[in-house]
């Protein structure tokens, strides 16, 4: 199967436009007078096909999940299944508004009071809050919980480290200087906590241990218990950041392993849609250490009726309007009861059969740096394309060419060249067949065409330092600035000024 690409001379909606509305929209006399505008706005006016034909377009000239295999290491990118987006799309979820009166919206609080409850038996902690908006968001919510705790016990002057291996996510360090706390590595052995270097660094500087298990190698943290007795031992508490939940689900969970809080991220794990950075949910659930200072409102039950409690003294308030992502909650809990409990087990096992699978394929391609087995993700090292000039940001820009997504690449840190492979259980055999015919293609392929990758995308190699240093966040800019698409990484002649409808443009 050769891939090609749609490629549209698509211009940005209000392009499109034509003519904007003059006359008041209807009803507008029932709308009091100070709240109107006093100009009017220009949104743009299309016709209904013009528009759907508009978006159409734009989203065949991307990869997602329902049009490609999407092996992003770390970020679990499971298809959504359409029967959760059917049940979130239904009225009685959909168009509900967080602030109803709370006797008019017992269904949607029943739901996610059940929510908790689940991720409670899943996580293995007594309390759980949907709060926040996304893991990063969850991290950062649960280390100012972690301030407010050693506040109450009066040592927050002294507990000023939180201590991270390697191997962790940048949001880690990010979160933990976010809430206030210096970040300090721990270094890992053959992929995992060097337990005698953690032995060394904690202390009575120590607030937390950031940790996933399994780990971003892939590997499973054998030393878990030893590890959590280390930190405990030091007086500091342990988080679980639930990036990599779905290996272990249902079959052993957080509370076990010794943590005393956990995030889930529910757009991995739960299968609700990522959402290029819009909507996700990082629910937190803790131990009793910290459940006392989980963010408000939390959902009390009462006989048969639910409530928003905001009765909780020791709470860190509010992070995240209304409750939460709400059309996430229920894609979530959708997913959880089609499966059972039997059936999150599966997801588990099979997420990890996967990635063994096809790590051994691939491993014959590519060296593994790690153990051959592993849990629901592994790491290949690109360091021999070396030796024909390629890198590993060439591969994974000539994967694309196949149709399929790229693996994260240049993480975990540790590992030179790195490539990310994470084939979560909803891949079937035939898609992870077809992914190692691609990979092995894009590996054996000439350094010239591996270079100039990607061919068959409606975007070819964009200059990404530059994109990162000098993004163009305004639709404007993008009209006035064009990529020219010939020439991978260069600016056309004429930046600033002539081509706005090349579509190459890119940031
Ligand atoms: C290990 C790990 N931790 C934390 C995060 C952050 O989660 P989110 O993207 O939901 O903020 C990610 C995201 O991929 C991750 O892989």
């Amino acid at each position: 199967m050769t891939f090609q690409q749609a490629r549209w001379d698509e211009p940005a909606v209000w392009d499109l436009t034509t003519s904007y509305p003059t006359s008041p929209p209807p009803g507008i006399a029932s709308v009091p007078e100070r709240f109107r505008r006093k100009r009017g706005v220009r949104w743009p006016e299309i016709a209904e096909p013009e528009v759907v034909r508009h978006y159409t377009r734009l989203s065949q000239m991307n990869l997602g999940i329902d049009t490609a295999f999407y092996p992003l290491g770390s970020c679990t990118m499971k298809y959504n299944p359409k029967v959760s987006e059917l049940l979130a799309r239904r009225p009685g979820a959909a168009q509900v508004h967080p602030y109803q009166p709370e006797a008019t919206v017992q269904g949607a609080l029943e739901l996610t009071y059940r929510l908790e409850r689940l991720l409670s038996r899943v996580t293995g902690f007594p309390e759980v809050s949907l709060q926040p908006g996304a893991g990063a968001h969850g991290e950062y919510a649960a280390l100012l919980m972690v301030r407010a705790y050693f506040r109450d016990r009066g040592e927050l002057d002294r507990r000023t480290e939180i201590l991270l291996p390697d191997t962790a996510h940048g949001t880690n360090p990010a979160s933990a200087s976010q809430a206030g706390f210096a970040a300090r590595e721990i270094p890992s052995k053959d992929g995992c906590v060097d337990l005698a270097a953690l032995r060394a660094a904690v202390s009575d500087r120590t607030a937390g241990f950031m940790l996933t298990n399994p780990n971003t190698a892939g590997l499973f943290e054998g030393e878990i218990l030893e590890i959590a007795e280390t930190v405990h031992t030091a007086g500091g508490l342990l988080y679980y950041d639930g990036a990599n939940l779905n290996a272990i689900l249902g079959v052993t969970n957080p509370a076990r392993m010794g943590f005393d809080i956990a995030h889930i991220n529910l757009h991995k794990t739960f299968a609700t849609p990522h959402g290029g950075g819009g909507p996700g949910a990082g629910v937190l659930a803790a131990g009793e250490k910290l459940a006392p200072y989980l963010p408000v409102p939390r959902i009390a039950k009462s006989g048969r009726r639910f409530r928003l409690d905001y009765d909780r003294p020791r709470s860190i308030g509010k992070i995240k309007t209304a409750y939460g992502n709400f059309g996430l909650d229920v894609r979530a809990y959708a997913f959880a009861i089609s499966h059972g409990e039997e059936g999150l087990k599966q997801v588990a096992r099979r997420a990890v059969l996967n990635s063994n699978y096809l790590g051994v394929r691939l491993g014959k391609l590519l060296p593994r740096p790690f153990r051959t087995l592993v849990k629901h993700e592994f790491v290949l090292s690109g360091t021999p394309l070396r030796e024909r000039g390629v890198r590993t940001l060439d591969l994974a820009k000539r994967l694309l060419d196949e149709g399929v997504h790229a693996p994260t690449v240049y993480f975990p840190s540790l590992v030179e060249e790195a490539l990310m492979i994470e084939p979560p259980e909803t891949e079937s055999r035939r898609e992870l067949d077809r992914f190692a015919e691609a990979f092995e293609r894009a590996v054996s392929d000439t350094p010239e065409n591996l270079h100039a990758a990607p061919h068959h995308l409606a975007v070819r190699r964009i200059d990404e330092v530059r994109a990162a240093r000098e993004p163009r966040l305004s639709w404007k800019d993008l009209r006035t600035a064009a990529v020219n698409v010939e020439t991978p990484g260069r600016l056309a002649a004429g930046d600033e000024g002539s081509s706005p409808k090349d579509p190459g443009v890119a940031r």
